[in-house]
């Protein structure tokens, strides 16, 4: 049998934090003047930090100095960072854990790639930092997702070719990183939304139980 690892995206996947950039994103857009709405924030999921800002400055139709720029930046970082702190083990998203057990029994290893530069901190919150047998995250990269890049890196991580590696994602851009990768991307949520990936599960506790050890091999053989 082909040796198979996996790629876990966090927000979105592992933990649900797209609520509280919400929450921050949107502090940002009343202070400039305009609503920001749970619509305009799906925009955003799987982006990174700096194209966030763009989009939603956009949607406000507002422009802004690069200096004023970098200060919501951080101040929406802040304010975000204040919600991650409060965060514990028990905002692990159904079937994570389950899912984790699963691939340690099989002996099947797991990296994290995400987007998001506070993914080391997020994953210590939830007290699943140790788990991951290694971690990519916004600091690591160059090119934010729809690029493959943070998935090469996993799979270099994993050590194994892109083909033998399985991308759990959320995000559309993240889906579009994971096939341009030539990896196998299982899309969790909305399976209208992430048409583009190999298989759609609304969550991780619908996936089936010979997953990795029947349905991959058989894509990958
Ligand atoms: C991704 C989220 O995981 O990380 C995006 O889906 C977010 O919404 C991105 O913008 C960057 O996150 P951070 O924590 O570096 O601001
Ligand atoms: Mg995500």
């Amino acid at each position: 049998m082909n040796k198979i690892g996996v790629i876990f995206d966090l927000d979105g996947v592992i933990v649900d934090t797209a609520k509280y950039h919400f929450l921050a994103w949107k502090q940002l857009a009343n202070h400039l003047g305009f609503e920001f709405t749970e619509a305009h924030n799906e925009l955003l999921k799987g982006v990174s930090r700096v194209r966030s800002l763009e989009i939603l400055l956009d949607i406000g139709k507002v422009s802004l100095s690069e200096e004023k720029k970098q200060e919501y930046l951080k101040s929406k970082n802040e304010h975000y960072l204040k919600y991650i702190m409060k965060m514990g083990p028990e905002e692990i998203l159904p079937g994570a854990n389950a899912l984790l057990d699963k691939l340690d029994n099989l002996g099947i290893e797991y990296v994290l790639g995400s987007a998001s530069k506070n993914a080391p901190l997020i994953l210590k919150q939830v007290n699943l930092f140790e788990r991951f047998s290694g971690i990519v995250d916004g600091n690591s990269v160059t090119k934010a997702k729809p690029d493959p890049e943070v998935f090469l890196i996993g799979a270099q991580k994993l050590n194994l070719k892109p083909e033998q590696c399985v991308v759990f994602e959320d995000a559309i851009a993240g889906v579009e990183a994971a096939n341009k990768a030539n990896m196998i991307s299982v899309g969790i949520g909305d399976s209208n939304t992430l048409h583009e990936a190999d298989f759609n599960f609304k969550s991780l506790t619908e996936i089936p139980h010979d997953f990795f050890t029947a349905v991959i091999p058989e894509k990958i053989m």
